[in-house]
């Protein structure tokens, strides 16, 4: 029998012998007091964004770990910790990998946990980025789903993807979050559409030039692709092309006469409309270092 106590509610000197509760409490300070010496212009996230995110995936870390059988303790340090070198650093460029000794020093800090649990709570947070690879470990897996899921469920995120992400990898985000939502249960978003026109050889659509004098957006509304660029410099425009297949950016290019292939490009686009006509929506690139940059990403 043991004696029923009260909530700690996270006070200090009160959380008693959960050994989880002592690294959310932990989390909580240095978010408020490392984290928050980086102020907000300095960072790539934000401190109520590392605030909210870090607390919701712990959450959806116990849901899924009861719900695939993993250890509800482990995932949800794991998940407390996904994004610890974000946190102290404002930074996201390699924060997996990088996090993986900053945590080893936490884990060593505050103990608990024995050094089986301890790796599998390292393979979360070390693999967490790694959304495009889709492994048999349950764990590594867990860790990517619910960072994931946790992120989907903002209504702007989706639009951030189709923003940031290179398109292997905006698919593999796009596939995470699907099969979650089925997983769940939950109804599928209409977005979610543009699945259906990814191949397995990784490409989004078929190769198509716009013709000369039509309005590229509307003809790449109206072509029912689901992904499209169209690229131009000062003097010339109008390409619509496949976005992450060199082969088929030369293709595209060469069929005008007046492109090149980016790699030997003597001609970089000045500008450029990467546009998800299914979706209704477009962005526009502009200068030679932001085009640079953008379409690099498509190519990787
Ligand atoms: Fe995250």
């Amino acid at each position: 029998m043991k004696i029923l106590k009260e909530f700690h509610h996270f006070k200090a000197g009160s959380l008693g012998s959960e050994r989880v509760s002592h690294y959310e409490r932990f989390l909580l300070d240095r978010i408020l007091e490392k984290g928050a010496k980086i102020p907000d212009n300095k960072r790539q996230n934000s401190m109520a964004w590392e605030l909210k995110h870090h607390a919701s995936c712990v959450q959806f870390a116990r849901l899924f770990a009861k719900k695939r059988g993993l250890s509800e303790d482990v995932c949800a340090v794991g998940m407390l910790l996904h994004d610890i070198y974000a946190i102290d650093e404002g930074e996201y460029s390699n924060h997996a990998r990088l996090g993986g000794p900053v945590a080893q020093e936490i884990l060593d800090h505050l103990g608990g946990f024995d050094e089986a649990e301890r790796t599998l709570i390292l393979r979360i947070i070390t693999e967490h980025s790694d959304k495009h690879i889709f492994s048999n470990d349950s764990y590594s897996e867990f860790g990517k789903d619910v960072d994931v899921l946790d992120c989907f469920l903002y209504p702007e995120a989706f639009n951030f993807y189709l923003k940031e992400k290179p398109p292997n990898k905006l698919h593999a985000y796009l596939l995470r979050a699907g099969r979650i939502n089925a997983d769940l249960g939950l109804p599928m978003d209409k977005r979610f559409d543009i699945l259906k026109s990814y191949q397995p050889d990784g490409k989004w659509l078929a190769c198509y030039a716009c013709p000369t004098g039509v309005e590229p957006l509307e003809t790449a509304c109206r072509s029912g692709l689901s992904l499209a660029i169209v690229a131009g410099t000062d003097r010339e425009v109008t390409i619509l092309f496949p976005c992450n297949e060199e082969d088929a950016f030369r293709t595209a290019f060469d069929a005008t006469g007046r492109g090149c292939v980016l790699s030997t490009a003597p001609v970089m686009p000045h500008r450029l409309q990467i546009i998800w006509p299914i979706l209704g929506l477009y962005e526009d690139v502009s200068g030679l270092a932001a085009c640079s940059n953008r379409l690099q990403n498509f190519l990787l």
